[in-house]
């Protein structure tokens, strides 16, 4: 559907899976990535975003752009979370359209979904119930960023994707200690462990709380398949179909770095949503599939921050 001389807009091109994607497209030979700087195009700017996208001509676009974090971060700056999120999807998501832009992918988050759900979770599951408190903005924005690309595709018919994906880690995560997801700040956590010689690590909540985690390289993957792509659904989740309780996600850490110690469960912080295992077979009967292990994901983000 595109050729390697189309227009591709990767907005968040510097984050952990903006910066996949572009490495994707440029390994498949895609010639006219456009990236341009948070300094440069503050994407919560309407009119900057809309004159930006005049001047180019832009065949397509994933936006991997959004203020995006843990729990912890997701739960602190509430603010930011939805008033960012909302912006930088409204700005982008209209510029396509009135740029007559073909296609789009927006990026959800299996956070979308309600707390308590049937597991796994299908797509047609969004809005069937009350959403975790701790990351409710956060999904609120992506929600209607997801009606929004809905509303413009009913009514305009408009080609918009919304990839749904589960825990992302890989090459360039967030380690900030205060913003990182889970997994990265387990890595973190153990890693410094090991050189320290501490004798323990602490997790927040009861450890049990369970994740499904995917390599940032394999949604890249996963953005570049469906936005080529025809497909009926709009709305498609993206997961590699295999969840682990976070006590054992660090367990499994410390061996790969071989390194033992204690893991003290801190019960007085809050565990989340307990279990958001993606139903990914919508992704399956289109022919996409994950491709990296959790071990070799594991061991090449190790061997990086070790
Ligand atoms: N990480 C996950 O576990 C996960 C899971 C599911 C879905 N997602 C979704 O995937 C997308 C990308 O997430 P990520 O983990 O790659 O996040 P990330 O590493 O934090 O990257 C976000 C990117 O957005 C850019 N950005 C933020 N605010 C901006 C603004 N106002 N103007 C221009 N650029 C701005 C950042 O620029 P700077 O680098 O200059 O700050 C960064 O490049 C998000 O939509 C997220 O919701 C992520």
């Amino acid at each position: 559907m595109f050729s390697k001389n189309a227009k591709i807009f990767v907005a968040g091109h510097k984050g952990l899976v903006g910066s996949s994607i572009v490495k994707k497209l440029i390994s498949l030979g895609y010639k006219k990535i456009l990236k341009i700087d948070k300094k440069k195009l503050d994407l919560r700017d309407q009119n900057k975003v809309l004159n930006f996208f005049k001047k180019q001509n832009i065949d397509a676009v994933i936006n991997a752009a959004g203020t995006v974090g843990g729990i912890a971060a997701n739960n602190k700056y509430r603010a930011e979370f939805i008033y960012d999120n909302l912006t930088i999807q409204n700005n982008i998501i209209n510029a396509c359209y009135k740029n007559k832009v073909k296609s789009l992918i927006f990026l959800g988050s299996s956070s979308i979904y309600p707390k308590n759900t049937k597991i796994p979770i299908k797509e047609e599951y969004l809005l069937s119930g009350y959403l975790e408190k701790t990351n409710e903005p956060y999904a609120v924005a992506k929600i209607a960023g997801i009606k929004l690309c809905e509303s413009y595709n009913y009514q305009y018919g408009t080609n918009y994707k919304c990839l749904i994906p589960c825990n992302v880690y890989g090459q360039n995560d967030n380690y900030d200690k205060q913003k990182s997801h889970f997994f990265p700040a387990l890595i973190l956590k153990s890693i410094t462990a090991k050189k320290k010689n501490k004798k323990f690590i602490t997790l927040w909540g009861s450890g049990r709380a369970r994740r499904e985690i995917l390599h940032s390289d394999d949604l890249a993957d996963a953005c570049i398949y469906f936005l080529k792509k025809r497909t009926k659904e709009k709305i498609i989740n993206i997961g590699s179909n295999f969840d682990m309780t976070i006590l054992n996600y660090a367990k499994l850490i410390l061996k790969e770095i071989d390194y033992d110690c204690e893991i003290i469960l801190d019960k007085r912080k809050p565990n989340g949503t307990f279990r958001k295992l993606l139903d990914s077979s919508k992704a399956k009967k289109y022919g996409w599939e994950p491709k990296i292990s959790l071990k070799d994901g594991l061991k090449s983000i190790i061997k990086k921050y070790s």
